[in-house]
């Protein structure tokens, strides 16, 4: 069954590590991500984009597959089914298809109408039992072939944000989605230190988790970072893979060209990908 983010966050909060968020994009992506949790008996956050949803067929679609899938594959480890970057409406529509957590990204917003949205929000999903990610401070990446810095946010807003109720906070340090581009200036420490200092308890979430260095992740994990987010990085290893089974000319060979044959490789390379982060994460033998 699927559970709120709420309480594996606050145990790695409490305990020094972070869980991560794997972004899924079909069945392959899913199956990995959940049977490399199980074996490693992590908790795991499965991100579902906008686009993604799209994707998939629908969020309808999206929590069919993933419910089954933990009773057929018999998944016990905790799961959370999270919006990643919802806009407001899509925030409504997962909820009625049964997702058990939502980001609210409302950090294009101004802080105000921010506050307002969050606060709404925070009543609907308090009274389903789902976990609820706010933004403060949004974070950059490439659109259109042009790669964005991360804003640092306003450690007085992620505040009033966090004094809202929200269960996990998403600011803004220097972070961006996508390949860090070579003149990155690194995460913010000290943007993270002040946030976490008016935020106490909260579980701070790190997105654009793909390429920031091993010593970065744990000296944002010290600082309250308690859920990490990874989408890019899976995508870069089931892409390398399935180029290499093409390249060798594998699918030409028997019945190479099954799709079941064809999308192995990649379903195993995203497979050792989590399993690097969940171990970077401090998140194994965590559930
Ligand atoms: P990356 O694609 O950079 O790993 O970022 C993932 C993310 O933050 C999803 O919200």
């Amino acid at each position: 069954m699927l559970v709120s983010a709420k309480e594996m966050l606050e145990k790695a909060k409490a305990g020094h590590y972070a869980v991560g968020q794997f972004n899924i994009n079909n069945l392959e992506w899913t199956k990995a991500i959940l049977q490399t949790a199980q074996e490693l008996n992590s908790p795991v956050i499965l991100g579902v984009s906008e686009g993604a949803g799209k994707y998939m067929a629908g969020y309808k679609t999206v929590v069919g597959m993933v419910n089954g899938m933990l009773e057929e594959l018999k998944i016990t480890v905790p799961v959370a089914l999270h919006l990643d970057h919802g806009g407001y409406e899509a925030c409504y529509k997962c909820i009625e298809a049964g997702f058990s957590s939502i980001m609210f990204d409302g950090s294009h917003y101004p802080i105000e109408e921010n506050v307002a949205k969050t606060t709404e929000l925070v009543k609907v999903c308090a009274e389903k039992g789902l976990s609820l990610e706010a933004e403060v401070g949004s974070i950059g990446g490439e659109e259109d072939g042009v790669v964005g810095m991360g804003e640092c946010a306003d450690p007085q807003e992620c505040k009033q944000i966090a004094d809202l109720g929200v269960t996990m906070l998403a600011a803004g340090i220097g972070n961006i989605h996508g390949k860090y581009p070579a003149n990155w200036q690194g995460l913010s420490f000290e943007t993270l230190d002040a946030i976490q200092a008016l935020t106490g308890d909260m579980p701070l979430v790190l997105h654009g988790g793909t390429g920031i260095p091993a010593d970065m992740i744990k000296k944002a994990i010290n600082l309250g970072v308690a859920k990490i987010n990874v989408n890019t990085e899976c995508q870069l290893s089931f892409a390398a893979a399935t180029r290499e089974y093409i390249e060798a000319g594998k699918d030409l060979q028997g019945k190479g060209y099954d799709p079941r044959k064809l999308l192995a490789p990649g379903a195993e390379a995203i497979k050792a990908t989590v399993k690097e982060k969940m171990e970077l994460f401090g998140s194994v033998g965590k559930a």
